[in-house]
């Protein structure tokens, strides 16, 4: 059996862990809102139509900041629909995933869930066919205290307070050519500039996230962040990042090597953030919203689901409703690894998405819901890694893959919470065929013992959790786990994700 070996010293600290990191994403898609998280007359639906087994489940996975309300859909969005006496809201063309918005579900409603449900709203604003006036009036509307057209307008429609929201997305893939009003670096550069200027003049407290590049493999990749942060550097916080990963060609190699691609992308923005940095001769630093990542099949999407017909505009059709197998939640749990390899830099973060659409949480319209494969590691990463990450020493065999060449059969890291005492690890398997047996010298945490462990396998990587089976995969107790002296020593299954507590 191969084997590997880490040490963890808590000395060696990434940096701090910001519960951002674990926040998610709400877009107006598919069923996402509408017959996801609000659906009036479900059984468990609230006096305000939110179905209370999807507030449950949303609470145990753990989010914290949630993106809303696009995505695509926000670049052709006019927000004043969305609030106001509800049956005056206009029915609206909703042209990136070719629906009808019905405005049924709008900020205040959006705000209400958020109380609910325990998170903080972090809103985009349309760049893509609106501008810095329709940006302000939305801050307006949202943030100021009463005693203006806008915060008056939004007390008279029920919301007494203001809604506060700090962290502020300046448009959503303005790199894109399927967006919106998509526009070259230098012309997206001077409008995201001029809107936070403006922003800020309202609040300098604000937290700004620019667009960066909506994949590293966009043919802009890293020309993209220099020209659009060399325009914004003084005005905003945060660029973003946005990927996806699927299994493509049969090839699951490659597919489980995909944090490989992450950690390259992530430490590609970093190094073209200094880069400007350097040349402004800035104290500043710029840190990464990671604003969409996950597991997703895209191919699926453009061949199967799309919808087209100019009198076809469903409401809520089901749209991006990819079924997580095991292999993709070892994937997803190596790609959280990755962000908190990167904590230093990444301090945002959101999961795309939230319910239904590429989500960890399913529904059926009247019926149940239940818990994707990727639920698992999301819930676990997230209740589990507190405090600071760790830099981790981590000696693992190589296999070779078609996409990334040689990498390591292991991916881990750890974190170590100084207010408890506790620390947690996490790991991946990657081989298809071999167990592996992994030393952790935790000698650097004192006298430490086992308290959970956690590991997701399968003999059937396609296993899925679906409406008739959902309880299908979850993960269980490794076993294998013990402490002798110093070391921890725990076997990996073959393709799995595992997570161990110690204190
Ligand atoms: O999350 C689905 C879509 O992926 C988002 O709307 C868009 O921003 C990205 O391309």
């Amino acid at each position: 059996m191969p084997t590997a070996r880490l040490t963890i010293d808590p000395h060696f600290a990434i940096g701090p862990i910001n519960r951002r990191l674990f926040g998610s994403f709400v877009e107006h898609l598919g069923r996402c809102v509408y017959d996801g998280l609000y659906e009036p007359g479900h059984p468990t639906a609230d006096a305000e139509g939110f179905r209370q087994d999807v507030i449950d489940l949303v609470k145990e996975l753990g989010v914290s900041a949630i993106r809303y309300p696009g995505g695509n859909f926000v670049s052709g969005f006019r927000w004043e629909d969305s609030v106001g006496p509800k049956e005056d809201r206009p029915r609206r063309l909703d042209l990136a995933w070719h629906s009808t918005e019905t405005n049924e579900v709008g900020l205040h409603e959006f705000a209400s869930w958020l109380d609910k449900v325990g998170s903080e709203l972090m809103l985009a604003v349309n760049l893509g066919t609106r501008g810095t006036l329709e940006a302000l009036d939305l801050l307006e509307y949202s943030n100021i205290s009463g005693g203006t057209a806008l915060s008056d307008q939004r007390i008279a429609n029920g919301a007494t307070d203001a809604f506060g929201v700090k962290m502020w997305c300046l448009g959503n893939e303005m790199d894109g050519p399927w967006q919106l009003g998509h526009r070259s670096a230098d012309d997206y550069g001077k409008i995201a500039s001029q809107t936070a200027k403006a922003l800020r003049q309202v609040d300098p407290s604000l937290e700004l996230v620019v667009c960066g590049s909506s994949s590293a493999h966009m043919p802009t990749f890293g020309e993209w962040e220099r020209v659009v942060l060399t325009h914004t550097y003084d005005d905003v916080d945060y660029i973003s990042c946005h990927a996806y990963y699927e299994e493509k060609n049969g090839d699951l190699d490659s597919f489980l090597a995909s944090a490989v691609d992450m950690d390259h992308f992530i430490e590609s923005v970093v190094a073209t953030a200094d880069h400007v940095k350097a040349v402004k001769g800035s104290s500043k630093t710029i840190d990464i919203s990671f604003d969409e990542w996950n597991v997703w099949y895209i191919d699926r999407y453009h061949g199967v689901d799309k919808i087209e017909g100019v009198d076809n505009w469903p409401v809520a059709p089901r749209l991006l409703e990819d079924a997580y197998s095991v292999a993709d939640a070892v994937v997803f749990g190596n790609l959280m690894i990755s962000l908190l390899k990167h904590a230093d830099r990444v301090t945002s973060a959101s999961l795309a998405q939230l319910v239904n659409v590429i989500a960890p949480i399913m529904t059926e319209p009247g019926g149940i819901a239940w818990k994707q494969t990727t639920y698992f590691p999301f819930a676990i990463t997230s209740r589990l890694a507190q405090g600071r990450a760790l830099e981790l020493k981590l000696d693992a065999p190589t296999y070779s893959t078609e996409v990334y060449g040689e990498v390591p059969l292991v991916d881990a890291v750890a974190t170590h919470d100084d207010e408890t005492g506790r620390s947690a690890v996490f790991l991946v398997n990657r081989s298809q065929t071999e167990a592996i047996t992994v030393t952790v010298d935790i000698g650097g945490l004192g006298g430490v013992a086992i308290l959970e462990t956690h590991t997701l396998a399968d003999d059937d990587l396609t296993a899925v959790n679906t409406l008739q089976d959902p309880e299908r995969v979850g993960v269980h107790a490794n076993d294998s786990a013990a402490i002798d002296g110093r070391e921890l020593v725990i076997t990996l299954p073959p393709v799995s994700w595992t997570a161990i507590s110690l204190g």
